[in-house]
């Protein structure tokens, strides 16, 4: 049976590793390899109503973070400043990666992860995530420092593109104005 606690104890060794995202990329792995024991593990502890409440650990060298994806939800690309395990349990989650030149947000590619995929993402990435399909995506999130309060995070603003320091209550407002536009665009 999958133990969420014992999973977090892991990733907290697996950090101090010489390949930290090796370590955890393996733990991921393992963890999604029965998809009913880790959602039912994620769902004992209640449903979260905010990105930041979703986190399931939290300290200066950890973040452990599910994350659910509503049909059709862009974020803003953001950075992490940090190293970033993904692995998706549920569903699809396309990750379009950019660089910024100059202040200026270009995108640089696409990768699609399915049901299974686990991906490393470097501290220097750019990345958004969305959801085409109807249906949720859900994925475990692991980075290698404190999501909510590293120094340096950027994000990029979705109505001008210009860069702006993170705020993860601000990312979550970014994230329903998308939906609110794109969802403007179909009706008209
Ligand atoms: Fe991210």
């Amino acid at each position: 049976m999958f133990d969420l606690d014992q999973f977090i104890v892991d990733c907290q060794r697996a950090i101090e590793q010489p390949e930290p995202t090796k370590a955890v990329k393996k733990l991921v792995q393992e963890a999604i390899s029965n998809p009913a024991e880790f959602k039912a593990a994620i769902a004992k502890r209640g449903k979260a109503d905010s990105l930041k409440g979703a986190i399931l650990f939290r300290s200066e060298n950890l973040t452990v973070l599910p994350v659910t994806t509503a049909p059709g939800m862009l974020t803003p690309a953001h950075d992490h400043q940090m190293w970033a395990v993904i692995g998706i349990i549920d569903g699809v989650e396309p990750n379009d990666f950019f660089s910024d030149k100059d202040g200026k947000l270009v995108k640089k590619g696409t990768k699609v992860l399915n049901e299974g995929d686990v991906a490393a993402l470097d501290g220097r990435a750019i990345h958004a995530i969305s959801n085409p399909l109807d249906v949720e995506c859900y994925a475990i999130h692991v980075y290698g420092g404190d999501l909510v309060d590293q120094p340096g995070r950027s994000m990029w603003n979705p109505h001008t593109l210009a860069r702006e320091p993170y705020d993860i209550v601000k990312l979550g407002e970014y994230v329903r104005e998308i939906a609110e536009m794109n969802a403007g665009a179909t009706a008209s």
